[in-house]
């Protein structure tokens, strides 16, 4: 029972961490697309919110200060029945800004963020599309550079690497070993995970492949993983950073919850829906992705499981096993941050199977921290 729990141990931590030193590999060696043309688009921001009032107007703020031409840029905030007074705040900052093209659409209803897009889409006139989060801002020249890679031969969609504003090592340490693996499968081929702070897609192709999906919670990586699927790259660059506000205490395990389980809903689709039409590149990235959210954690738990229970029937070895376990947890961060994630990755599996979360309650973050 020790030698099967073994391997299934070795199976999940020699699986990820193959992964991740071939994206540290790929990470070097950058396959950089080639600059169609210096000529900038016209851009259409599509801000979604509910309930942001104490958020927006620095939002608005934040991408009012961006280095592009104002002339070229439309504003489009979508909310869905705010009840704290969103709208309003929006409405009034728009008229105080009469140099930019912004606009405020009441969805009256709230149908969830996906929805509300959509619905955005239908009033949007830019060539590029770009939508981010309330809750998030954009560092140094993010958009513009955003914008400029969008531009380039062959590429569908492009967006951020995440700086969260947290002094939670958990988040940070998550982060850091995730924005490896987004640099990596962008110079490979494409990155299957988008962040919603600022993701940037052609309209056409948005247009194309049906617009934003309803039915997973991960609009923006799904969108992505569609057009990546269809033959454009869909990048994520450490040139285009976004700063996002991440929630204290229990807020953050909801948080973390609701997210994994949108992510998974995204892999499975993808694999289920899209499987056998993964392009090569891409293949190795979104199989081994869906492997490590999906059924890794799995392995994972099978492993302890036969550990404990070879360690209540006698066996010292299996006991040694897990309390070096333990022990690696209470001393190395990473390990730590590595078993919570597969922890909130079982969870959330569980929790999909009677609530999607599709429409999600929003959860209070720190604004100064
Ligand atoms: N119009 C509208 N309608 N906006 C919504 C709705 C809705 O029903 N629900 C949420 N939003 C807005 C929020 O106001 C915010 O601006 C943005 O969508 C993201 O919502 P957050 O509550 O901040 O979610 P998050 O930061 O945890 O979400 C992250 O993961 C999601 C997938 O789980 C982001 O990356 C999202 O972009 C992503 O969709
Ligand atoms: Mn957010």
């Amino acid at each position: 029972m020790v030698i099967i729990a073994l391997i299934l141990l070795t199976i999940h931590f020699g699986v990820a961490t193959y992964y991740y030193l071939r994206n540290l590999g790929w990470a070097r060696n950058e396959l950089k697309p080639r600059r169609n043309s210096n000529d900038l688009p016209r851009v259409s921001i599509i801000l979604p919110t509910y309930n942001e009032s104490n958020v927006i107007l620095s939002k608005l703020d934040n991408i009012y200060a961006q280095d592009y031409p104002r002339e070229l840029m439309e504003l489009l905030v979508i909310d869905s029945g705010s009840t704290d007074g969103t709208a309003a705040l929006a409405m009034k900052w728009c008229s105080e800004h009469p140099d930019l093209n912004c606009r405020v659409i009441n969805e009256g209803v709230r149908l969830g963020k996906a929805h509300a897009l959509n619905e955005a889409l239908k009033h949007a006139t830019g060539d590029v599309i770009v939508i981010t989060d309330a809750d998030s801002k954009w560092l140094g020249n993010s958009l513009r550079r955003a914008v400029e890679l969008l531009m380039s031969e062959g590429v569908g969609a492009v967006s951020c690497v995440k700086a969260p504003i947290t002094n939670n090592t958990i988040e940070s340490t998550y982060r850091d070993y995730y924005t490896v693996l987004r640099i990596g499968e962008s110079n490979r081929y494409s990155t299957p995970i988008f962040h919603g702070e600022l993701a940037a897609f052609r309209k056409d192709l948005i247009m194309r492949f049906g617009g934003f999906p309803t039915d997973v919670g991960a609009d923006d990586s799904h969108m992505a993983t569609v057009l990546a699927i269809n033959g454009y790259r869909a990048l994520i660059t450490r040139d285009v950073v976004c700063q996002e506000l991440v929630p204290r205490a229990v807020n953050y395990h909801r948080w973390r919850l609701r997210r994994a389980q949108h992510l998974i809903q995204h892999f499975i689709k993808t694999i289920t829906k899209y499987g056998s039409r993964i392009p090569r590149g891409f293949k190795e990235i979104v199989y081994t992705e869906f492997f490590l959210h999906v059924i890794n954690p799995w392995v994972l738990i099978a492993g302890l499981a036969l550990l404990l229970i070879a360690a209540s029937q006698g066996s010292i070895t299996a006991a040694s096993l897990l309390g070096l376990g333990a022990l690696l947890a209470v001393v190395v961060r990473l390990f730590r941050t590595w078993l919570y994630t597969q922890f909130i990755l079982l969870a959330a599996m569980i929790r999909n199977m009677w609530n999607r979360e599709l429409v999600w309650e929003k959860v209070e973050k720190d604004v100064a921290q």
